[in-house]
């Protein structure tokens, strides 16, 4: 098949690699230098629907996988079906369960999907008003949500009433995150450990791929503002048994959900999961497209053709059970760019990749070809360096001794990923 990839990080690398490994023909767009070594990669920018259509029709391509939410969430999806591609990733409607925080809490409250209590406020008197309701629910905190698009920065864990308030202030007076904050969701703290957990579907069957943990905070322990994710480890720590309540309570029901409201969906549900102590799975949101860098371990460990399951669910009629899995662990670790997740500096020389051998696998996202063809940093999240090991352990090992190859002057790395126990 010939098939065109949407998007220029260390996920669509990861797509793209795993589609060329079957055997597949890769256009993307616009891609970037590793994407470049296993696809044709045309210059053209996600935003732009428009030539994306175009370049489809007109290389003919057989499937087109859009990787970033921007896009879905605007509408790609639909432009695509309506010029005859087939296209895996939702339209606008199904995107919504990422694009608005207030219509997904909404969608799952309609649908009984267990979530942490919440209330919406459009108003600062209306989020002082839901800080002392949540807050009154009990000790555990209060957590205020942008309701748009907002990179992964629109969220505020709150550690009092005080900064609850003030966060929602800053969103709903100051507009801190634009338009994306005018309206928030205010909900109960969840305590537990996080798992992200991927399913395939053509809106009727699903596909659940192996659970993940990501490392979503800048420093080690959990420290320092949320990214856009630091580091990732699959299979993740939770049970047969979690596993199976996350696809009976959140994502068979959210299906049930979407086709009693008449929206179809063929793409990725990436649901964010909190599982509290008892085992009790909540679900904090949904993306509307593949993790990134939950996708980096995924595609290290899947085998069997990828591009048939895509291409069967934008058809509408995915073939379930196609995928096998490595027994190893694969682990991500990324690789940051100074000053990141704030004033990101691009542009330093990227050094050290070669030599780095066949069970490391290193991603790129941020990164760039200079006019001399040297290789720089050009985003936050510069590379995802991914290994496999028999345990978690050697994984890591190897990840890290890969990590430590790679020259980039002020990178930033956390040094804990994989180093929490497998273990509910
Ligand atoms: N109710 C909650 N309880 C505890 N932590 C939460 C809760 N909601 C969000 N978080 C934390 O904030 C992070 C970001 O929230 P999320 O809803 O995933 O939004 P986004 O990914 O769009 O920023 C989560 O990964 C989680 O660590
Ligand atoms: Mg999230």
């Amino acid at each position: 098949m010939r098939i065109l990839v949407i998007g220029s990080g260390g996920r669509e690398h990861a797509l793209a690699w795993r589609l060329a490994r079957a055997g597949h023909q890769l256009l993307a767009a616009p891609g970037n230098p590793g994407i470049e070594a296993v696809a044709e990669c045309a210059a053209i920018g996600v935003a732009e629907h428009a030539r994306l259509v175009e370049l489809a029709v007109g290389r003919k391509v057989d499937l087109v996988v859009v990787g970033p939410e921007a896009p879905l969430v605007a509408g790609l999806a639909d432009e695509l079906r309506a010029a005859g591609v087939m296209t895996f990733g939702p339209g606008a409607l199904g995107a919504r369960l990422e694009g608005s925080k207030v219509f997904s809490k909404q969608f799952f409250a309609r649908h009984r999907i267990p979530t942490a209590p919440f209330t919406v406020a459009a108003t600062v008197a209306e989020a002082d008003a839901a800080v002392e309701r949540i807050s009154a629910l009990g000790a555990s905190g209060v957590v205020v949500k942008a309701d748009g698009l907002a990179a992964g920065k629109g969220v505020v864990v709150a550690h009092d009433a005080g900064e609850a308030r003030a966060a929602a202030r800053a969103m709903l007076e100051a507009r801190r995150f634009g338009d994306a904050g005018a309206t928030v969701v205010i909900e109960q703290r969840i305590a537990g450990r996080e798992v992200s957990v991927l399913a395939l579907t053509d809106g009727t069957r699903l596909e659940v791929l192996p659970a993940v943990e990501d490392h979503k905070t800048i420093f080690d322990a959990d420290r320092g503002p949320n990214t856009g994710g630091m580091g990732t480890v699959s299979p993740a720590w939770i049970t047969d048994a979690i596993q199976s309540r996350i696809r009976s309570e959140i994502l068979e029901p959210t299906l049930r959900g979407l086709r009693a409201e008449a929206i179809e969906y063929r793409g990725v549900l990436y649901a964010g999961v909190m599982v509290e102590p008892s085992g009790t799975p909540y679900l904090l949101e949904y993306n509307c497209r593949f993790g990134d860098p939950e996708t980096q371990p995924i595609m290290a460990r899947m085998r069997g053709d990828l591009g048939a399951v895509l291409l069967g669910a934008a058809r509408g009629e995915m073939p379930v059970g196609a995928l096998a899995w490595d027994a190893r662990v694969a682990v991500c670790v990324v690789v940051a760019a100074a000053g990141y997740p704030d004033a990101v500096r691009t542009g330093d020389p990227i050094g050290g990749l070669a030599g780095i051998d066949g069970e490391v696998t290193v991603f790129h996202a941020g990164t760039a070809r200079r006019a001399d063809g040297q290789l720089v940093s050009a985003g936050g999240r510069v590379l995802g360096v991914t290994a496999l090991g028999l345990a978690v352990d050697q994984a890591r090992a190897k990840a890290y001794a890969a990590v430590d190859r790679i020259e980039l002057a002020g990178k930033q790395v956390r040094r804990d990923i994989g180093a929490r126990p497998m273990i509910p």
